[in-house]
């Protein structure tokens, strides 16, 4: 049975740098709060006029030079984003038209923070049953565009960036490579600990004036729930990756943790009882993107040369939904 390779990353992150100085213009907030509850130092926001589909298409294009293929190679894409181009189509068939790939399969993921592992799980499915050889796997998203960024939208508004990762995915037949193994959770009973109301299909119009006035069509979190349940099911979800593999947290190399908050990372951290050194965190520099975080910071841990042939890396998520997953790669 083939394997999953990671033939290639690639990642792009907006130019424009917003500083927590930057955010204190908007409402009342300090770079004190926001380093010392976050470590967040500054978060990438789109320009006008840029598109999720547009910055995957260059964080695809990237990640299929690092893999030494043409676009062409791809057989199917799989992206992940909670903040797509529009309502419908997807953003994966934008995608799939800018790389000029007619007739190439597009899903898109709904898995929000967890969404590029919930995507990774589906891609080695395809690549592990011979579905598909060669598969474009994006996290991509613009949480800018859709904060509230008055004082009331703080807690939330101070967290998010924008950005796009990307993975060119690929079957090998070296029985020492590759995906082990991923685990994919969700908890519907929170799914409104962390969402965006407005629009919605239940309503005709989707959206009104009553719920834009209300603030409906921002994302409300319950901060503290979120934190909790991040900090207790991530550990437990690269637990139970080790155990189905043999493995022990002392196997570990590195963990790609999903960038929320860099003390949820740092509690991870502690209760898996791995250094500094084995963890990716660079949160301080882009926030939270969502779906993009993982396929971000596993591109630029790739390009400072912390993973060598063999090691083993762990990349561990959880989100809105809530939703929460793992995966073991031997690199
Ligand atoms: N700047 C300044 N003050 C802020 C603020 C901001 N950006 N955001 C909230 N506050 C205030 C609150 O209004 C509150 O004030 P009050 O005590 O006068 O009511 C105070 O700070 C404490 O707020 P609280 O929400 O209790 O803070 P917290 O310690 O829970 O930290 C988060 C808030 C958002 C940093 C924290 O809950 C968190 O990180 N949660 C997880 C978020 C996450 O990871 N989301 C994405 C999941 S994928």
């Amino acid at each position: 049975m083939p394997r999953t390779i990671f033939a290639g990353t690639g990642y792009y992150v907006p130019d424009r740098v917003v500083t927590n100085r930057d955010l204190t213009q908007l409402m009342d907030t300090s770079d004190e709060w926001i380093v010392e509850r976050t470590g967040i130092q500054e978060r990438r926001w789109v320009d006008p006029g840029m598109t999720s589909a547009e910055m995957a298409r260059r964080a695809s294009l990237m990640a299929l030079e690092e893999a030494g293929l043409e676009a062409s190679a791809v057989d199917a894409i799989v992206l992940a984003t909670l903040t797509p181009d529009v309502f419908f189509p997807g953003t994966g068939v934008f995608l799939q038209r800018a790389l000029g790939l007619e007739g190439v399969p597009a899903l898109d993921i709904r898995a929000q923070c967890s969404g590029f592992v919930y995507g990774l799980s589906v891609a080695d499915a395809w690549i592990r049953c011979g579905q598909f050889r060669t598969i474009l796997l994006v996290g991509v998203e613009i949480q800018s565009t859709g904060l509230d960024v008055s004082t009331q939208g703080r807690d939330l508004a101070v967290l998010f960036g924008d950005g796009a990762g990307a993975a060119v995915l690929t079957a090998g037949e070296d029985a020492g490579r590759g995906v082990l193994s991923t685990h994919i959770h969700a908890d519907g009973r929170f799914a409104e600990s962390l969402w965006a109301e407005a629009s919605s299909s239940k309503k005709n119009p989707r959206i009104s004036a009553d719920d834009i006035a209300a603030g409906r069509h921002y994302p409300r979190m319950e901060g503290k729930e979120v934190f909790k349940h991040a900090v207790t099911r991530m550990p437990e979800a690269i637990h139970e990756a080790l155990a189905a593999n043999d493995l022990t947290t002392s196997d570990i190399d590195l963990l790609v943790p999903h960038q929320a908050n860099l003390r949820i990372s740092q509690m991870v951290q502690k209760r898996l009882g791995l250094e500094d050194r084995q963890v990716v965190n660079n949160i301080e520099r882009y926030g939270n993107t969502t779906a993009a975080t993982i396929p971000i910071a596993l591109a630029e841990a790739i390009r400072e040369g912390r993973l060598k042939r063999g090691d083993l890396l762990a990349l561990v998520a959880f989100g809105s939904g809530f939703t929460w997953g793992s995966a073991l790669v031997r690199w």
